[in-house]
């Protein structure tokens, strides 16, 4: 495991968020396939508080919403200041409503997670695990209290 952390308001799980982005997306690139942030946890967890966080810290400041009704969003990212981004995508998908990655294959998720520019972050990963690859971050998110949230940080390599 990474780490384990209590979020105490929306904004801390956002902040906890950011700093995997800076994490994840600092120092050379030398990964194969693309970013894949796994996110679990209940109905109102945090996940999609923790992907606009996560997105923010990458230039993404707006449009970050749960895409129940649209599966899957694209969004550009560009370079920050000077530090020269290697990354052109953020890609956002929820798959609540999917039973199997299969179902995923249609959106052309193969190539998406073959390209190493690509950053995905998938709510409800638990649900098309059979689609991921055998490298992925998972953050699984658990309810504590109305205000706080158990956040756990494991890095999957099979
Ligand atoms: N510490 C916290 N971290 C994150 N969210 C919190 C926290 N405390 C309270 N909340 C609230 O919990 C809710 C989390 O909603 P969010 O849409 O991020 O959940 P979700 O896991 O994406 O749910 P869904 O499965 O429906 O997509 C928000 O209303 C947020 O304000
Ligand atoms: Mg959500």
């Amino acid at each position: 495991m990474l780490m384990k952390i209590l979020s105490k308001s929306p904004s801390q799980t956002e902040e906890i968020g950011a700093k995997l982005a800076l994490q994840r997306t600092q120092g050379k690139f030398q990964q194969k396939q693309a970013i894949i942030i796994a996110l679990e946890g209940e109905l109102g967890a945090g996940k999609t508080v923790f992907v606009k966080g996560f997105a923010a810290a990458l230039g993404v400041k707006k449009g970050i919403r749960s895409p129940t009704f649209n599966l899957m969003k694209r969004y550009p990212i560009k370079a920050i200041g000077h530090r020269p981004l290697a990354i052109s995508y953020l890609y956002h998908l929820d798959c609540y409503r999917l039973n199997s990655g299969k179902e995923l294959e249609a959106l052309g998720f193969k190539e998406i997670v073959s390209d190493p520019r690509n950053i995905i972050l998938i709510e409800w990963a638990e649900r098309v695990k059979d689609a991921l690859p055998r490298k992925y971050v998972k953050v699984h998110i658990d309810h504590v209290d109305e205000t706080t949230r158990k956040l756990q940080i494991f890095n999957f390599q099979f």
